[in-house]
């Protein structure tokens, strides 16, 4: 008989946090400097690992392909277990990708796309199968959203994830609020994850409280249940393999809590890769957001409404007056147009130009502006062309339960 054996030392619950310290977790992101979250303090405090040179190198001598520039700029700045998952393909072993989105908005933004953009290089130099959740339920439950319209907005959040291109033999899309229904062993899954953690668990990991309603308390289950294969009977068989879950480290709780049930499951814990956050347009103290419009640039933004919206809105690191500007030069690190070239602009001779003309003084902000928005607009023309190719047939294709391409015995 299965008893729940109390998980009661979750590793690294981020407990010890101090007063001054940046706020990441999958509802908030606020930090009080300027420059941002302070990301090393935070591989300490969340207890992963740094991705360092080592990393890169081994990343591609074994792919026997070029690091991504997220990952050589630090953008993919940590992770749990990657060393893992380098030894199972050096091995010749198997392994599948996992990740997700909350559908929160008709619309993703172009945070939301760096580790999807991130997650497809994945596929592509790994050759192996991914699964992508659409939290439809999750959204139900903390937003003041029907059931409908978070099943709607997941649908057309599937569209703009099938957009970034993703390989319909290699991939699997579904959303909870139907998956679930139609896989009972998804659901003996979340089961299985139920019985292993206690309510004061989620309530120490989560922060949930006595007036929050019981479908929050049990969805980190459901997030969960994706980092087991046998979730996917239709792709993986009732074989157990070990995942990769590319996500913003705003995810990492869910992860914290899956690895250390997984041990008790006896499924491989799930590696992670940590991506740091897109800044919101007025600056790095907060990450880019669904629920500030002028925060944010979407996916559906016209060339016209980029363009007014950085140079409106995009927190600048130059000084006050052009004089003052060409004598002492301009702050890279907290300029959210710079920022967004770090993130977008893949030629690295490119980027290290603007930045020394930015620091020296001989780039002013409206240039720099001028370079974020000539970056960005064609990367979003080009993707909506993309998106406008999304028809209900074509996703339905990536949502139908199927084999993909992959054989498991
Ligand atoms: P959601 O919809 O908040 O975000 C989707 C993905 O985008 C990341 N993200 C960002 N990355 C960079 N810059 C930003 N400004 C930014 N904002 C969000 C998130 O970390 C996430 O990777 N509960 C999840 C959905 C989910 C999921 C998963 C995510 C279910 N299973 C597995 C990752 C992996 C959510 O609401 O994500």
């Amino acid at each position: 008989m299965e008893e729940p054996v109390p998980i009661a030392e979750i590793a690294n619950l981020d407990l010890d946090v101090q007063e001054d310290d940046d706020i990441v977790d999958p509802w908030n992101v606020a930090s009080k400097s300027d420059t941002g979250i302070d990301y090393e303090k935070l591989i300490k405090r969340f207890g992963c690992s740094k991705v360092d040179d080592e990393l890169i190198a081994r990343f591609e001598k074994v792919t026997g392909k070029p690091a991504h520039h997220l990952l050589k700029r630090g953008i993919f700045f940590s992770h749990r277990d990657m060393h893992s998952i380098l030894n199972i393909v050096e091995a010749g072993k198997q392994f599948y990708l996992y990740t997700g989105r909350g559908p929160s908005s008709d619309s993703m933004h172009l945070g939301h796309l760096i580790p999807f953009l991130f997650t497809k290089w994945l596929q592509e130099v790994f050759d192996v199968p991914l699964v992508i959740q659409l939290t439809d339920d999750e959204k139900a439950f903390w937003k003041d959203m029907t059931v409908e319209t978070s099943m709607k907005m997941a649908f057309d959040n599937a569209k703009d994830i099938v957009a970034v291109g993703f390989d319909l033999e290699k991939t699997f899309i579904f959303n909870d609020l139907t998956y679930i229904g139609q896989c009972p062993e998804f659901y003996r899954n979340m089961v299985r994850i139920q019985k292993c953690v206690t309510f004061n668990q989620v309530k120490g990991i989560f922060g949930f409280g006595d007036s929050d309603v019981i479908g929050k308390i049990t969805f980190p289950s459901i997030q969960a249940a994706p980092a087991f294969s046998t979730s996917f009977p239709a792709i993986f068989n009732d074989k157990k393999l070990p995942v990769l879950i590319p996500c913003a480290i705003d995810q990492d709780p869910y992860f914290r809590m899956t690895r250390d049930v997984s041990a008790r499951l006896k499924f491989p814990k799930p590696a992670l890769l940590h991506s740091s956050f897109l800044p919101a347009l007025q600056g790095a103290q907060t990450k880019m957001s669904a629920s500030d419009v002028n925060a944010s640039i979407f996916l559906n933004d016209t060339a016209k409404q980029i363009k007014n919206k950085i140079n409106k809105h995009a927190f600048s690191g130059g000084q006050p007056t052009v004089e003052e500007h060409r004598l002492k030069g301009g702050n890279p690190d907290i300029d959210i147009s710079y920022q967004y070239l770090k993130f977008f602009l893949e030629d690295d001779e490119k980027l290290a130009d603007i930045r020394q003309r930015y620091i020296s003084g001989e780039m002013l902000t409206g240039e720099l502006k001028k370079a974020a928005i000539d970056c960005i607009s064609p990367i979003i023309t080009e993707y909506q062309e993309r998106r406008a190719k999304v028809t209900d047939d074509v996703l339905k294709q990536y949502m139908t339960i199927r084999k993909l391409k992959f054989d498991y015995k």
